[in-house]
């Protein structure tokens, strides 16, 4: 039996020109994405075997675009947390955020934190938000940590191996994607979970953000459960 991907990551990509094909302002695509993003956690939270759920919020690079932007997208993940933590509860879904929120305006902090603190016990799904995060940023961490390890004499250079770095990054101690989806129709890793992508399948969707429904996801997970994961291996040695 094919395997449902237990962990799924989606950089959730298209919004702005979703909604300038319809003339309206970028932040109209935003929002409209709120509405995906709660129909995909909907599905993923219903799917026993879907246990983790990673999702692009915010890079560490959008902190470069248009003041007015930033701030309409810092306003709608600060309602939409306010809003939807109390069906986050009851639901079994666990918040973890990503990235460096200390950065965030106090005030989308504090929601945010505060989500963490009353979900901390759900284990239906956790639902990782990634929130000014960057991979690189992440990494570049991992090895300072590690490196003052190091000088300090606690571990010697000959301790380092993949499992010391994987529990500094930002994703430990969840395994890391079965899949990567990134919807929008651009077919790059825009700075998302470098590391841990290493054996993750990818899927390139073209449908923009605000058109992905859960049938979407559906025939994505189907794609997913068609191809064979080698890791290396021949065919043979798998089946
Ligand atoms: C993704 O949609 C959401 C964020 C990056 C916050 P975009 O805003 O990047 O939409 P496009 O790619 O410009 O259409
Ligand atoms: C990646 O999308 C970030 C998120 C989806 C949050 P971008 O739209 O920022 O990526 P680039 O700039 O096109 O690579
Ligand atoms: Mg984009």
């Amino acid at each position: 039996m094919p395997k449902t991907p237990k962990h799924i990551a989606i950089i959730m990509d298209g919004n702005g020109r979703w909604a300038q094909s319809l003339n309206k302002p970028r932040i109209f695509g935003h929002k409209v994405g709120v509405e995906r993003v709660r129909d995909i956690v909907k599905y993923c939270r219903n799917d026993k075997e879907i246990k983790i759920l990673t999702l692009y919020t915010f890079s560490s690079e959008n902190w470069t675009r248009p003041k007015t932007e930033i701030k309409g997208l810092m306003n709608l993940i600060k309602i939409t947390i306010k809003k939807e933590i109390r069906d986050l509860i009851q639901n079994g879904i666990k918040i973890n955020i990503i990235g460096d929120i200390s950065k965030l305006p106090k005030s989308v902090c504090a929601e945010l934190e505060n989500s963490m603190l009353k979900t901390e016990n759900n284990d239906k799904l956790t639902l990782n938000l990634a929130i000014n995060y960057g991979s690189k940023q992440e990494i570049v961490n991992a090895i300072k940590i590690i490196s003052n390890k190091v000088t300090s004499g606690e571990i010697g250079a000959s301790d380092i191996d993949e499992e010391l770095v994987e529990s500094k990054l930002l994703t430990h101690p969840y395994p890391p994607p079965d899949l990567l989806i990134r919807t929008g129709g651009e077919y790059r890793l825009s700075n998302f979970l470098l590391w841990q992508t290493a054996y993750s399948e990818i899927i390139f969707n073209n449908k923009f953000w605000p058109d992905y429904r859960e049938d979407d996801l559906e025939s994505d997970i189907n794609t997913f459960k068609s191809r064979e994961r080698r890791f290396g291996k021949i065919s043979e040695q798998i089946n």
